[in-house]
């Protein structure tokens, strides 16, 4: 242990994301004292939890100081791309996580594919438009499926696989003309559609340094056999065993390498986690997306494998001083699946009361994410995704078995979950 890891430490967010994060910082042998805001049920119940909202940059900022917390780590995109962690290094605040110029890298999908396509990192090729008419020529001299994007940040629903043309002449005049995504869809990309197997590759980077961690692999849409819309994420598992060394070493040199000295050399002073959202195309990998956080749910599979403190690996990051940092991960698979509330992504009820058994399987944990407390002091759903119950196994198969055995017993009448995570994996040869 170092004894110069930080002592008193702040999480930013309210998702499960954030409570594994608070669970594997809890985890770290320098022993700090964690709190969370705005935080959840389940956070709430193993640190004091603040009610400052994630995107109340100047009620953080005063919670950080009043708190005497000597380390920020930011869980979401918003307060991010806002600034906070701006605001924080004004006041010597060390944090995790990028400024509002390296949060652009997600805010802005133009940003970034302007960046992919400066550097020549593999990616789909793409038309920037802010008005119709260019945009539907364009349309009209490629063909479908293709993809229609809105430029910022729209929780994950700006985004339209298009099957048809109409489809996408729908999606891009409702993005520029309706201001279905307000703002954020008034600049749009047209982009070639990608066809393969997802996954996301999560770097802790540090300026020109960075740490690959474990793989793993999302299910983004709602309902079994990916079909329905696409949500926040439904389940996910790691390792993702279609990510061989090989690949991911091809990954490493192709994407990683070169996205993270792309981003150093732009000026950006990157101290964060860069996810890449890739593409397993037969031409080869292709990058969707970056996100400037760690993924939900991907993290709540990712951090239980580390043996690595995770204190240690984000002050490495936040301090500039992750060269050379090894990290060690344990062999287990983890898998987690999503309790979503009945409806969502679209309309879903809250409030519901949730009923998790004291004894779950072996190597069980439940992740809370949108979870509150009522006035009557129990535990009733608060949002979309509600849990994320994460096994960690000698193999996949029982990861899978644990998880969907604790999903049974977890008692909400309006819970909802896909039965097939980790399925396609588990079919494979
Ligand atoms: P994004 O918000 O960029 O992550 O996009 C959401 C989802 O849309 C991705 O996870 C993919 O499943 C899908 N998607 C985005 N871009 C493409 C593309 N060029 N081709 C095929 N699917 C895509
Ligand atoms: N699970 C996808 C994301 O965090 O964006």
């Amino acid at each position: 242990m170092s004894p110069s890891l930080p002592r008193s430490l702040l999480v930013v967010g309210s998702g499960g994301r954030e409570h594994v994060l608070v669970r594997s910082l809890l985890a770290s042998p320098a022993r700090p004292r964690v709190i969370c805001a705005p935080g959840n049920a389940g956070i709430a119940g193993e640190v004091p939890c603040f009610p400052v909202p994630a995107d109340n940059i100047a009620g953080l900022v005063a919670l950080a100081q009043s708190e005497r917390v000597d380390f920020v780590i930011v869980g979401p995109e918003v307060p991010l791309s806002l600034g906070l962690v701006d605001e924080l290094s004004r006041l010597g605040i060390p944090a995790y996580g990028p400024k509002a110029d390296g949060a652009r890298l997600e805010a802005s999908k133009i940003f970034t594919k302007q960046i992919l396509l400066k550097y020549g990192i593999p990616t789909a090729a793409a038309g920037i438009f802010s008005e119709v008419a260019p945009a539907l020529a364009y349309l009209r001299a490629r063909s479908a499926p293709i993809v229609v994007k809105a430029d910022g940040l729209a929780a994950g629903k700006g985004v339209v696989v298009a099957q048809t043309l109409a489809e996408a002449e729908e999606a891009v005049r409702a993005m520029i003309e309706g201001g279905r995504f307000g703002a954020s869809g008034r600049q749009i990309l047209i982009e070639d559609c990608l066809f393969g197997d997802e996954t996301s590759i999560l770097v802790v980077v540090s300026g020109r340094d960075y740490v690959i961690l474990p793989t793993s692999q999302d299910h983004k849409r709602i309902g079994d056999g990916d079909t329905g819309p696409n949500t926040g994420g439904m389940g996910t598992y790691s390792p993702a065993p279609v990510v061989t060394p090989e690949l991911l070493d091809l990954i490493e040199h192709e994407i990683v390498r070169p996205s993270v000295e792309a981003i150093a050399t732009e000026g950006i002073d990157f101290r964060g986690t860069l996810f890449v959202g890739i593409m397993l195309t037969p031409a080869g990998p292709s990058v969707i997306e970056y996100n400037a956080r760690f993924g939900d749910p991907e993290t709540q599979v990712v951090l239980p494998r580390l043996e690595t403190d995770l204190l240690a690996l984000l002050w490495a990051a936040a301090t500039g001083t992750l060269a050379g940092f090894a990290l060690k991960v344990r062999p287990e698979h983890s898998l987690c699946v999503v309790i979503a509330a009945r409806g969502y992504p679209d309309a879903f009820p809250k409030g519901d009361p949730i009923k998790i058994p004291a004894s779950l399987p072996p190597g069980v944990t439940v992740y809370h994410a949108g979870t509150a407390h009522d006035a009557e002091g129990r535990t009733v759903t608060a949002g979309g995704r509600v849990l994320g119950v994460t096994a960690i196994a000698p193999s996949l198969r029982e990861a899978a078995d644990r998880a969907y055995a604790a999903c049974d017993q977890i008692g909400c009448a309006s819970k909802y979950f896909r039965r097939d995570i980790g399925a396609r994996q588990l079919d494979r040869p």
